[in-house]
C-alpha cells in the first residue's frame, strides 16, 4: 500500500473529484479527511471508506472561511497529531463573459479557488514541514486542468492558483 501511515486532508471531497481523489488514497492504506462545506455529504464519502475497511474522518467546513479552516486543522491535529498530504481540491466558476460578473461573483470564484488554498496552505505547510524533518513526505497538489476558452474568468482564476501554488511550494523548498 503506496500510503499507508501517511495522513491525508483532501478539501471539497464530498463529492466529484475530490471524493475520488479520497476514496482512491483510503485504497492505498492512507488515513483521509475528508473535507468539505457540505457536511452530510463529507459524512457518506468517510462511511462510504471506512465499510470498505479504510480510515476517514468528515468535518464539515468552508475551506474560504479562515474560521472554519482554523477549526478544521485543529481537528486534524487532536485527531492524528500532524498531516503529511494536502489536496487543495475546492475550485468554482461562474461560467459568463468577465464583463458581466458583478463583485460578489468575482469575490465567490477568488475565495473559493484562490483564498481557500492560501488559508489552508497556511495551516497545512508548517505541520507538513515538521514531518517531512521527521521522515515523512510532504505534497501540495491544486487542480488546475480544464482552460476554458469561452471565459476569460476562468483562466485568470486558474492562472492565479498555479501562481500561488508554485510560489508555495518554492518558498516552502518543495
Ligand atoms: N469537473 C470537471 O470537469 C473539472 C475540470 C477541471 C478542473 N476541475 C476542478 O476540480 C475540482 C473539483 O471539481 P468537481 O467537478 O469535482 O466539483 P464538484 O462540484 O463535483 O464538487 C466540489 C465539492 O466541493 C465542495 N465545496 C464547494 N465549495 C466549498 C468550500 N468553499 N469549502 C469546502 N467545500 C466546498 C462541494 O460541496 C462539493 O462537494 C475543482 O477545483 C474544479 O475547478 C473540475
Amino acid at each position: 500500500m503506496q500510503f499507508a501511515n501517511k495522513v491525508v486532508l483532501v478539501t471539497g471531497s464530498g463529492n466529484g473529484i475530490g471524493r475520488s481523489i479520497a476514496k482512491a488514497f483510503a485504497r492505498e492504506g492512507a488515513a483521509v479527511v475528508i473535507a468539505d462545506i457540505n457536511g452530510d455529504a463529507a459524512q457518506s464519502v468517510s462511511e462510504e471508506i471506512i465499510r470498505s475497511g479504510g480510515r476517514a474522518v468528515s468535518y464539515a467546513a468552508d475551506v474560504s472561511s479562515s474560521e472554519q479552516v482554523g477549526k478544521l486543522f485543529a481537528n486534524v491535529v487532536r485527531e492524528f497529531g500532524a498531516l503529511d498530504i494536502l489536496i487543495n481540491n475546492v475550485g468554482s466558476t461562474i461560467r459568463k463573459p468577465i464583463v458581466a460578473f458583478s463583485e460578489e461573483e468575482w469575490d465567490f470564484v477568488l475565495d473559493t479557488n484562490i483564498k481557500s488554498m492560501f488559508l489552508c496552505v497556511k495551516e497545512a505547510g508548517p505541520m507538513m514541514l515538521g514531518r517531512q524533518q521527521g521522515g515523512g513526505r510532504e505534497h501540495i497538489v491544486r487542480s488546475c486542468a480544464g482552460r476554458d476558452q469561452q471565459t476569460a474568468s476562468l483562466r485568470d482564476f486558474q492562472i492565479g492558483s498555479r501562481e500561488f501554488y508554485e510560489n508555495a511550494c518554492m518558498r516552502m523548498g518543495a
